[in-house]
């Protein structure tokens, strides 16, 4: 057997060895489905996929060593539906090993009935589907249309549950379409759940490597303790008002991009840019991507509470629309946050019309002494107006987690 060979045998067993019980992680000692797919991120696809397709093919009967009886590993599924109104909710449930209503999440997502687009005089359907889905990773490209508004999609952890997918700019026509999850209804939550695109990282100088965990991009989306996996631009977060809680969210360029409004609360931003040697000047990534594109854009990216860690040399944000607009209040930055903060994407006649904000940040990144001029060190009457769920409308549509 050549060395090569027997180094990949030897990933893809031990890749079997964690992933052949019926959830993915069984005991606190085995790894974390993040620290899992930190390493799957840093292997070609085509490392991954015969593992992928080893753990969706494999038999669905165990052997008990206690008792040497062979049982369905479905003895041992026991979903927890959360307590639903019939009238308002129904319930569709997702097991990779066939032990409910459907194996990948885009079947359960099919079987939502579709509001009628053509006849705009019949109310949409006020009813809500809950896609409960169980432990385990689903390698599967998602698109939820236009017309399947009020879908949650619940896992069970973000380190536990995930849907991953590999498209690229190149290979789907766009970055906009590579996004391994794609949201275009309105009225969509997510909870427990981990987004990720495994396309291999983009090496300096790539072209088309873009590669989008999540987009979206229709009104009113809430997600609650959320994983957003990627390298290059990992979260489109396209259109619409968005209300983000608990997530971690890890990418290495304009890792959030996109041109909605949101709040990101408590949530974690960690870089995987390239780590760069003390004292160079060079940044090679940017937490945010904001696009706001005219003053008459009602839209823009608040983080209130939120922490930023990771590696590499990064900015804050960088204007890839002339009236990018982004405050962070209230957040610990670690010293991979560039001294001078933001960029403007080279262009000087930006900076009299972004808007990029801080309020009261802490950490080595957050020394404000060395920002680039037209940064905002904003009081607290400013810091309210964005700090108040009624940035996004909250008041109007937003509902507590456990609701
Ligand atoms: C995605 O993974 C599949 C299976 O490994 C591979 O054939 C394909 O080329 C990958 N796509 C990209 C864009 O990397
Ligand atoms: C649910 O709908 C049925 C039929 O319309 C109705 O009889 C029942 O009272 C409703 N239940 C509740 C709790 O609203
Ligand atoms: C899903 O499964 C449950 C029982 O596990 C069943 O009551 C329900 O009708 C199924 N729904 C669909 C759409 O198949
Ligand atoms: C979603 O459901 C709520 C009630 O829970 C309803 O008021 C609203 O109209 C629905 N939204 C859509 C877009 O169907
Ligand atoms: C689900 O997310 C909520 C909100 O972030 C969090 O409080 C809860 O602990 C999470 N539950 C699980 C099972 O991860
Ligand atoms: C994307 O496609 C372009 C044009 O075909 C090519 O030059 C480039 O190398 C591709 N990028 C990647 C990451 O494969
Ligand atoms: C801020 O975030 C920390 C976790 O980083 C959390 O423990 C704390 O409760 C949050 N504070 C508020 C006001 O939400
Ligand atoms: C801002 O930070 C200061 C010191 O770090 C703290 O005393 C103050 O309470 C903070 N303001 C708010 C609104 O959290
Ligand atoms: C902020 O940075 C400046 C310039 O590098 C330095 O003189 C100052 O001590 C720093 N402040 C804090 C609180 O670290
Ligand atoms: C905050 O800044 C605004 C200008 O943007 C100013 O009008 C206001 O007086 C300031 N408030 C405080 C409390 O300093
Ligand atoms: C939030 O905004 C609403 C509407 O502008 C206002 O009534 C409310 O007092 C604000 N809350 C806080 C805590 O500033």
């Amino acid at each position: 057997m050549i060395p090569k060979l027997k180094c990949l045998t030897l990933i893809i067993a031990i890749f079997a060895v964690l992933l052949s019980s019926t959830n993915l992680i069984t005991t606190p000692k085995s790894p974390s489905l993040k620290q899992l797919l930190d390493f799957a991120l840093l292997l070609p696809s085509s490392i991954i996929s015969p593992i992928i397709s080893y753990t969706i093919s494999r038999h669905h009967h165990k052997k008990r060593p206690d008792t040497g009886k062979t049982t369905s590993i479905c003895d041992d599924f026991k979903p927890q539906f959360p307590p639903v109104e019939p009238n308002t909710t129904s319930i569709l449930c997702v097991d990779r090993n066939g032990c409910c209503n459907f194996t990948t999440v885009q079947a359960a997502v099919d079987a939502v009935p579709a509001s009628s687009s053509s006849n705009t005089s019949t109310p949409p359907s006020q009813k809500r589907t809950i896609i409960w889905i169980n432990s385990g990773l689903y390698y599967e490209k998602v698109m939820i249309p236009r017309t399947k508004p009020n879908i949650t999609i619940q896992g069970q952890g973000y380190t536990t549950t995930a849907i991953a997918w590999n498209s690229t700019a190149n290979s789907s026509g766009g970055t906009f379409y590579s996004g391994s999850v794609q949201v275009f209804s309105d009225n969509f939550i997510a909870k427990n759940i981990s987004f990720m695109n495994v396309a291999p990282i983009p090496k300096p100088g790539d072209v088309g490597a873009q590669a989008v965990a999540m987009r979206i991009s229709g009104d009113q989306a809430a997600f609650w303790g959320c994983g957003f996996f990627g390298a290059q631009d990992t979260l489109h977060d396209d259109k619409g008002r968005h209300y983000f809680k608990d997530c971690y969210i890890q990418g290495s360029i304009d890792f959030i991009f996109g041109n909605a409004k949101s709040v990101y609360e408590n949530c974690q931003l960690i870089s995987m840019a390239n780590p760069v040697a003390a004292g160079s000047k060079f940044i090679d990534g940017s937490l945010t991507a904001h696009g706001r594109a005219s003053k008459e854009d009602d839209t823009g990216f608040v983080f209130a509470n939120c922490t930023i860690g990771g590696t590499g040399k990064v900015w804050l944000g960088r204007a890839w629309r002339p009236f990018s607009r982004v405050v962070f209040a209230l957040t610990t930055m670690s010293d991979i946050i560039a001294p001078e903060g933001w960029n403007d994407f080279n262009d000087p006649t930006r900076d009299q019309t972004i808007f990029y904000g801080e309020y009261n940040c802490s950490g080595a990144g957050a020394n404000m002494s060395m920002r680039a001029p037209y940064v905002q060190k904003l009081n607290d009457t400013e810091a309210s107006n964005f700090l108040n769920m009624s940035f996004i409308n909250g008041d109007q549509w937003l509902q507590p987690y456990n609701s």
